[in-house]
């Protein structure tokens, strides 16, 4: 199976077959995310809380995502893998967006990149395009803007929210993230603009949906959104391991006689 391509991905809307995205961010979760046939990898800045153990994505550099995006694509036969850029990776000037736009391209091998905003970063998106780099945007709530939203809240804002996500299609981006749009307003959302819509706390009725991976396998517990659906309790059982692993070697039964070379 050849890997996903951004005309796949807008055939799925036309046919109306929903598009899955999961966030991966390194070599052995980004494998089994491909081997589950899930059509798109995230690395996404939120490895700033999930894996860097930060208080929010802010900190996260450009090195760290190519260096994390880099094992994503070794990884991965055949899912579209979208590279996040961080805090101050395309907010400055143009310039400096596409040339790092380009660095997830050149250096890690990502076929597209993925930035937060709507109508104040159409001429940023633009500017991208135009270097022939898949652009997905990211509008609602935009964890990269925390400070200036007050917190993480759920964005209600109807007209706002339409208005954006026509100004990134126009722009030219692929694809929009929703994130923590009320459903009738991503499902509206959704109708009225030709690329792509994926949802995350959007509802159902986008064109397909994204979790972070670590939320869905049961491996950060520090917050839990409404949105989230654990598919598994893996520090659960990650935790059960390491016991019994601490308890072996304690009681001298590990390593056994089948572990040892004659
Ligand atoms: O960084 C991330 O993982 C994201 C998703 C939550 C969409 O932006």
């Amino acid at each position: 199976m050849p890997r996903t391509t951004i005309t796949d991905l807008q055939k799925r809307k036309a046919d109306g077959k929903k598009i899955t995205m999961l966030t991966a961010y390194d070599f052995p979760f980004a494998a089994l995310v491909d081997q589950a046939g899930i059509d798109m990898i995230l690395v996404g800045d939120s490895l700033g809380v999930v894996v860097q153990g930060r208080e929010n994505t802010l900190p996260v550099t450009m090195d760290e995502m190519v260096y994390h995006t880099e094992m994503v694509v070794r990884a991965s036969r055949n899912a579209f893998v979208v590279g996040d850029m961080p805090f101050m990776s395309y907010q400055a000037s143009r310039e400096e967006a596409v040339f790092n736009a380009g660095r997830f391209l050149k250096e890690s091998g990502a076929q597209s990149v993925k930035l937060e905003g709507g109508a104040a970063v159409r001429a940023t998106i633009e500017a991208i395009s135009a270097a022939d780099i898949p652009v997905m945007a990211h509008i609602g709530l935009t964890p990269q803007s925390v400070h200036k939203m007050g917190g993480f809240k759920v964005q209600k804002e109807m007209d706002r929210l339409l208005q954006d996500a026509r100004s990134v299609e126009e722009a030219g981006a692929f694809s929009v993230v929703l994130e923590c749009v009320p459903g009738d307003i991503a499902k509206r959302i959704t109708e009225e603009i030709n690329i792509p819509t994926i949802g995350i706390g959007a509802g159902v009725d986008c064109d397909g949906q994204v979790l972070v991976l670590h939320d869905l396998l049961g491996l950060f517990d520090r917050f839990v959104p409404k949105f989230i659906k654990r598919y598994a309790q893996l520090s659960e059982t990650a935790l059960a391991a390491l016991q019994q692993y601490k308890e072996e070697v304690e009681k001298g039964e590990f390593p056994g006689a089948e572990h040892t070379f004659r």
